[in-house]
This record gives structure tokens, C-alpha cells and sequence, in this order.
């Protein structure tokens, strides 16, 4: 045991392989979200005593039985679209537009004039929505989306500062920003940033917190500050949990030293990713001048992240848990890309065969609302477990 860092804890499908073998015998590719797991999550935040107000980034993962576990437990809902907004306005009937953020990017008006008539809190991140369509934004309560200048994430894909990223206000638009809203008598009311996803240093958080407590400062009037999403999760064997103990003390520290702002977060993945599974039955198992492949019926339509972020997600042959994983095999999906492929190199039971079912670990984020139907597969059933 290595001392002083969060070791992972037994992952919750060990203990339901009998349930997942009866759910995936109902047909496959079949995502599956343990909502005890997610309740969990959602506590380790609540025990976070800095936090004011917790956001669910519903894009990670807007099923409704996620969505209304999460919100018993006092989350709000962070979306990006009307299609998002209308959504959990139709899975939680009479939820507080209070308790919902609009954070859209390059979103059309039209968007933003349905937003401030739901009554949701808007964040716009440049000055020109505000020069463009002044009526819009006149005389309302905003957050500003800030670009701190720089980046951060598990890939190119997800990092969202800096010069070459499409979002948030540049520094050297902030004094133009704040005058514009002034003139159209609008009240900046937050200042968020969310610089990428997975972000594995706990002190980014209390820092970002710190450079928007001093634009706050500045502006007046503000009383909410979001710190953003972003939290990591240990997708591979030998990554750590995000060490959430030292993030809420950088966080306490942090607001004690900035006592006036209510703090906001908005994490996704975090919440939901190791909830979710999913499952596929091996269709064809070859082996090709010298390369085994294990063929999954869950292709890059079913789960895009290894091809578009080269992302590792843990593959278990839940059929055969009990047998060594002593063989190397390449896990590939049914598409006609070269890039289908899930995970190289991946030790497996050497009898693994047709019709064994695989698990694909830490699925529930980014995974089913991802899909797709390319090459006219079917999209991936989804299944709850209490
Ligand atoms: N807030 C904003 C403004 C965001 O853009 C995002 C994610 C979040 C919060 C939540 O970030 P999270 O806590 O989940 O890291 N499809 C990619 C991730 C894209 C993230 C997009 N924005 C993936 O599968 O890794």
C-alpha cells in the first residue's frame, strides 16, 4: 500500500456479474449504470464544505433515472443546448429554473431568449453576443465564461483554454466586456472558467478560483463563482483516484481567503463514468499473421472515446472472470474503420470465444450520449440497476 494517496476501491460490476449476464442476455451493446455508485459520488462532493452550489454537466450522461437521483441529492443541472434545457425541464417537472445553468458555446440567439424565458442562469463568454443582440441581454443577470489564458485536460480534444480554444472571453476583452454589459445595464452576477477534462492536479481548481475572485473583485457585482468541471477518474489499472480530500482543502483555503463569493462546480465525468458500464457479446475471435483480435458486437459507433481520444477504458470478459487474463488480444468493434478499436494489446482469458460477454469499464461518461448509428448499427440499449 502506498501510503498518503487514495487507493481504488473494488469496482461495483465485480460483485453484479450474475445481474449484468442476465441484462446483457437481453441483448447487447447494452450500457449499464449502477445508481448506487453514483449516489456515492454524488455524497463525496456534498461532504465538500466549500462548495455553495454542485452542477451535474448533464452532457456526460442526461439519462433521466441519473438526472433525478442526482438532483434528490441536491445537484443542479449544468446544459449546453435548449435541446439540454428542455430536456431536464421534461424529466424533472417544476425543478427550480434557479437550479439550472445555461453555459452554450457559439449557441444562436434563439437559445439564449428561450433560456432567460426558463428563467435559467445564462453564462455567454465574448462581447460580441452582447454588441450583436443587445436586446437580448439588457437590463438581465449574467456569469461571464472567462479564458484564463492557458489549458488543461486528458487529450488535445478536451482542453478548453487558451488562444487556440473556441471558448470563454480572452483577458483583453475582460474591461471591454464589463463596460458593454454596463451600458446595457446587465448584471455580471458570476464568473465561471472550465479550462478541460481531466484535470488530475488537485491545486488547478483553487487556483483558477483565486485569478476569478480577483476579476470578481473587480467588477462589483458578482456573487457566484464556478470553478468549472473537469474532475478525473482513474481510467487506467495503475492511475490513483483524484485525491478529492486534497482538492477540499485547497478549496476551504482558497475561500477563506475570498470569503464573499459563493463557489460553484460542474463536473461530468466525475459523477457518472465509473457508474456505467458496457456490455457486448464477442462475436468472432481470430487471429491474423501473428495479432489475436477479439471482435466485440459494441463498436467506435457504441463508445467513440478510444478512437477520438485514444482514451483507455479497463475490458473484462465477464464470462470467464474466474480464468487468468494470460493472453494478449487486440479488441476491436464490427466498423468499417481501422480505428475501431477499443484497447491493444489486452490481456484477456486465453479461452475467450464467440459469445462470451465483455465488459467495458468506466463507460458511463461521454458514452452512450456519444453514439451513433454509423454503419447503420443499432444504438446501444441502456439498463438502471437500483
Ligand atoms: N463545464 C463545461 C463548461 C464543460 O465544457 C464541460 C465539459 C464540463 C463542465 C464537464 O466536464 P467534466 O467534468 O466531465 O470533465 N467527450 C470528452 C469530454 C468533453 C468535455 C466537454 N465539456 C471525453 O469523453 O473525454
Amino acid at each position: 500500500i502506498e501510503h498518503g494517496r487514495p487507493q481504488r476501491a473494488e469496482p461495483w460490476w465485480r460483485g453484479e456479474r450474475e445481474r449484468l449476464l442476465a441484462l446483457a442476455a437481453h441483448g447487447t451493446p447494452a450500457y449499464v449504470y449502477h445508481l448506487p455508485t453514483l449516489r456515492e459520488r454524488a455524497r463525496s462532493l456534498l461532504d465538500v464544505e466549500a462548495i455553495d452550489r454542485r452542477y451535474f454537466a448533464i452532457k456526460a450522461n442526461p439519462h433521466p433515472a441519473l438526472l433525478c437521483a442526482l438532483a434528490a441529492e441536491g445537484f443542479g443541472l449544468e446544459c449546453v443546448s435548449l435541446g439540454e434545457l428542455e430536456h431536464v425541464f421534461e424529466t424533472l417537472p417544476g425543478l427550480d429554473p434557479a437550479r439550472v445553468l445555461f453555459t452554450p458555446s457559439f449557441a444562436p440567439r434563439a437559445e439564449y431568449e428561450a433560456a432567460f424565458a426558463l428563467g435559467v442562469t445564462v453564462t455567454i463568454d465574448n462581447v460580441e453576443a452582447l454588441r450583436n443582440w443587445p436586446d437580448v441581454f439588457r437590463g438581465r443577470a449574467l456569469w461571464l465564461r472567462i479564458d484564463l489564458g492557458r489549458g488543461d485536460g486528458h487529450h488535445a480534444k478536451v482542453v478548453t483554454g487558451g488562444a487556440a480554444s473556441k471558448f470563454g472571453l480572452p483577458l483583453s476583452a475582460f474591461d471591454a466586456f464589463v463596460e458593454h454589459a454596463h451600458k446595457l445595464d446587465a448584471r455580471i452576477s458570476g464568473i465561471h472558467a472550465h479550462l478541460g477534462s481531466g484535470i488530475v492536479t488537485p491545486a488547478h481548481w483553487r487556483e483558477v478560483y483565486a485569478e476569478l475572485a480577483g476579476f470578481a473583485d473587480s467588477v462589483g457585482t458578482v456573487d457566484t463563482i464556478d470553478i468549472g468541471g473537469g474532475l478525473p477518474i482513474p481510467y487506467k489499472p495503475d492511475a490513483h483516484p483524484f485525491d478529492l480530500a486534497a482538492w477540499a482543502a485547497g478549496l476551504a483555503e482558497i475561500k477563506a481567503a475570498y470569503p464573499r463569493y459563493a463557489l460553484a462546480v460542474e463536473p461530468g465525468r466525475y459523477m457518472v463514468a465509473e457508474c456505467g458500464v458496457l456490455l457486448a457479446h464477442v462475436t468472432q475471435v481470430v487471429e491474423k499473421q501473428g495479432i489475436r483480435r477479439v471482435g466485440l458486437d459494441a463498436g467506435m459507433n457504441a463508445l467513440m472515446r478510444p478512437t477520438l481520444y485514444d482514451a483507455y477504458h479497463g475490458i473484462h470478459n465477464l464470462a470467464r472472470i474466474e480464468e487468468a487474463t494470460d493472453t494478449a488480444f487486440d479488441v476491436v468493434g464490427p466498423i468499417c474503420e481501422s480505428g475501431d478499436v477499443f484497447g491493444a494489446g489486452r490481456m484477456l482469458p486465453a479461452a475467450t470465444a464467440e459469445g462470451d460477454v465483455a465488459l467495458v469499464a468506466d463507460a458511463g461518461a461521454y458514452g452512450f450520449v456519444m453514439a451513433n448509428r454509423y454503419n447503420l448499427r443499432a444504438l446501444p440499449r441502456e439498463d438502471v440497476l437500483e
